[in-house]
């Protein structure tokens, strides 16, 4: 039987600014998304059985219908009449529920591999709809891009024509953090709007990333650290190593800094790895 073996990226979130409560719960959202090199895996192979099979190394990961890659399976069966069962094997790198959408990715990746496994032909277009429908995040890994302007939920995307490849020090505290729950926290100030995603938009095309760096923010971080308290030590220790250039992804609990160099990089890990079991040292994809 035929099988497909895809990459499905991480992303960070460089800008996140929550705008409004919506009447559908949600929250509207500008935010500024990077593809980045941490990646899991996923294998799909076709097989003779009406059934959807999900298998994953990591022992947090429902296989059955919660997970996103089961429900887009399961849509796509449905909505195209298909017969054959699928396998899918996924090889998790991104850590679960930490701001980095791997579930979300996971589904978009999951969109690209069947429709090609199952020959459904599905344009961009009809796939994003699908992406919607099961994540905000979805869209993004579904465009063909490195850098993309999120807005609505998240999931109406802007891809940029942005050439800055970066390299960031992640560190992932193994804690679960719930993007309901921290969007249910989240209290609307009434601050004017201010013009930082579009500075931080220019210095992205300029490449000028000692810039990025000065306008990089979260809205969640107050909602994040009301949760977790602990995380600011997280965030204090990263900024110990690069005054600027910090910040949470997401709805956390991953925290970044832009490092000027691999090398750079790779010596704060080299560090923080006594202290934390998750870091990584990752780039632009
Ligand atoms: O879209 P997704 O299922 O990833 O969202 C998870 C939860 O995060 C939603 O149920 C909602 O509570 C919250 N959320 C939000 N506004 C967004 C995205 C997510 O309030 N733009």
């Amino acid at each position: 039987m035929r099988s497909i073996i895809l990459s499905s990226p991480a992303k960070l979130n460089l800008f996140l600014k929550v705008l409004e409560k919506r009447s559908d719960g949600y929250h509207g959202l500008k935010t500024v998304f990077e593809r980045i090199s941490l990646c899991d895996d996923i294998r799909f192979k076709s097989t003779k059985s009406d059934q959807i099979k999900i298998t994953c190394d990591h022992p947090h990961v429902p296989v059955g219908p919660k997970n996103l890659v089961y429900q887009v399976a399961q849509l796509l069966r449905k909505d195209y009449g298909i017969e054959k069962g699928v396998e899918i094997d996924i090889t998790k790198r991104i850590p679960v529920a930490a701001g980095l959408a791997g579930g979300s990715s996971n589904a978009a990746t999951a969109l690209l591999g069947l429709n090609r496994l199952w020959g459904i032909n599905l344009t961009k277009k009809t796939l994003i709809e699908y992406g919607k429908r099961v994540g905000s995040d979805v869209p993004f890994f579904l465009h063909d891009c490195s850098w993309g302007l999120g807005t609505h939920r998240g999931d109406h995307i802007k891809p940029l024509s942005v050439d800055a490849k970066m390299w960031h020090i992640l560190v992932v505290p193994r804690i679960k953090m719930y993007s309901g729950e921290v969007f249910a926290r989240f209290k609307m100030k009434l601050t004017k709007q201010g013009d930082d995603v579009n500075i931080l938009l220019r210095s992205l095309r300029k490449c000028n990333i000692y810039k990025v760096t000065e306008f990089l923010s979260n809205d969640l971080e107050q909602s994040i650290l009301q949760i977790r308290p602990g995380l600011i030590r997280v965030k204090k220790r990263l900024e110990s190593f690069l005054s600027q250039g910090v910040c949470f992804s997401g709805s956390g609990p991953a925290v970044f800094g832009i490092t000027s160099s691999k090398k750079e990089a790779e010596n704060i890990k080299a560090v923080l790895k006594k202290r934390y079991s998750q870091v990584f040292v990752v780039q632009t994809l």
